[in-house]
């Protein structure tokens, strides 16, 4: 492994030469490497460059090691922040000591070097595994709470769709019976006229017949978006199935609606379909649901970025274009923004794990790699990325109509 992306280590010694000896291995082996000199300076440089790992002396002036640990793990930006201590001491009370306080591991000095970098490796290893756990563990509690969501909202709005067309039935014979009440009354009471008059007569019924197709309307639309929910949750697909690709980026636009909203410091996000007439493909619905997801998850991402970065004025869009490919065997979608687009040098990263260009807690760095392996590994298409920096990017992405067996 050791891709010094994202391998950011920081060295917490107050002794130059223990320093300069841990600064000159990590660095010779691909990591980056910062330093800070006591407990004080090591809270503010974690919080600020948030390091993927950290190396705490126990033995510091100021706050010491174990309590430097303690306020790293009571800080919700940097709580999940891998800690190894290194302890002078072959005292077990010390290490257990560290332990509880939430270090995952202990060196002990005279430091080997051997056995440092490996045990560095196996933690980095370890939060990158964890992360990633949290990353399909977040897909599927969201596709869980979004079944359970939809099936809810299922009955009470059959319910209403079910009455809707008897009360519509009901109100069209009431209005005849009225129409034949006023062709047999020449001349209707005073009372009757005058109760007419003050609740608009004329208007109601005219009015009636609208107002229940625009509830009908709003029932339908109801149901059709708790179909989306329904169609988005399947992510615990096991076998291919002909999917409807158009349905799948509606659903998933359905679910990222709120985003696309205006906010106080943007504008609304415009989505512009240029579908065409596309056969259903064979795939795993719930797994090309997640790549939709992530790519236009991180449209939206770079879209708000030009608004914060670059103070553009530019409409904000996201066009998706589906078409099916010259050879006719597979299908092509597109997706595109115009954000802040993408530099050549995150270009070549962007589908590596753990690449990426947001703050910790923004962004993990996982959802190009996990949309490659779903493209690329289990549906054998391709996925690219093309962008001219400051005006946008564009993702291709082709997948097969049927898969080959074998
Ligand atoms: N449409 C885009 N415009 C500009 N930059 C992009 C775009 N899509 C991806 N990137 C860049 O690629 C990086 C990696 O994207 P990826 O989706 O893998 O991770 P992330 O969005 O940073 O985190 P995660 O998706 O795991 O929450 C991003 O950090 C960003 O720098
Ligand atoms: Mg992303």
């Amino acid at each position: 492994m050791s891709s010094p992306i994202n391998n950011s280590i920081l060295i917490v010694d107050d002794i130059p030469t223990n320093i300069k000896v841990l600064f000159d291995i990590l660095n010779q082996n691909g990591f980056r490497v910062s330093v800070a000199k006591n407990g004080q300076s090591a809270l503010a440089k974690a919080k600020e460059a948030l390091p993927n790992l950290i190396l705490l002396d126990v033995m510091m002036p100021g706050i010491d090691g174990f309590e430097t640990c303690r306020r790293l793990k009571a800080d919700p930006k940097t709580k999940d922040i891998p800690v190894i201590f290194m302890t002078a001491l072959s005292d077990t009370v010390d290490k257990v000591k560290g332990l509880k306080l939430g270090a995952v591991d202990y060196i002990t000095k005279p430091i080997e070097y051997e056995e440092i970098l490996a045990r560095i490796n196996v933690h980095l290893e370890l939060r990158r595994t964890q992360l990633k756990l949290a990353q399909e563990e977040k897909m599927s509690s969201l596709g869980q709470l979004v079944a359970g969501i939809a099936h809810e909202i299922n009955n009470p709005v059959n319910f209403i769709y079910g009455n809707l067309i008897h009360a519509q039935n009901y109100i069209t014979d009431l209005l005849d019976l009225l129409k034949l009440y006023e062709t047999h009354t020449s001349d209707p009471s005073p009372e009757i006229k005058e109760f007419s008059e003050n609740i608009e007569l004329e208007f109601i019924k005219k009015d009636l017949p609208h107002l229940l197709s625009s509830m009908a309307m709003g029932t339908e639309r109801v149901e059709q978006i708790v179909r989306s929910l329904r169609l988005f949750s399947r992510l615990e697909d096991i076998e291919f199935q002909p999917f409807n690709l158009h349905e799948g980026i509606d659903s998933t636009l359905i679910i990222l609606s709120h985003r696309l909203k205006a906010s106080p410091t943007r504008p609304i996000i415009n989505i512009i379909k240029e579908y065409s007439d596309i056969p259903l493909v064979e795939c795993y619905a719930g797994k090309l649901n997640q790549v939709f997801m992530n790519l236009l998850a991180n449209a939206i991402d770079a879209l708000e970025e030009s608004v914060v970065n670059q103070k553009t004025t530019d409409t904000l869009t996201i066009w998706i274009r589906t078409a099916v490919t010259d050879d006719q065997k597979s299908i092509l979608i597109e997706i595109v923004d115009n954000g802040i687009g993408i530099s050549p040098e995150v270009q070549q990263n962007i589908f590596e794990q753990f690449f990426t260009t947001k703050p910790l807690g923004k962004g993990t760095g996982l959802g190009l790699a996990i949309a490659h392996e779903i493209i690329v590994e289990k549906h054998g298409g391709t996925l690219q990325v093309n962008s001219t920096p400051g005006q946008g990017a564009q993702f291709l992405i082709t997948i097969p109509i049927q898969q080959v067996i074998g």
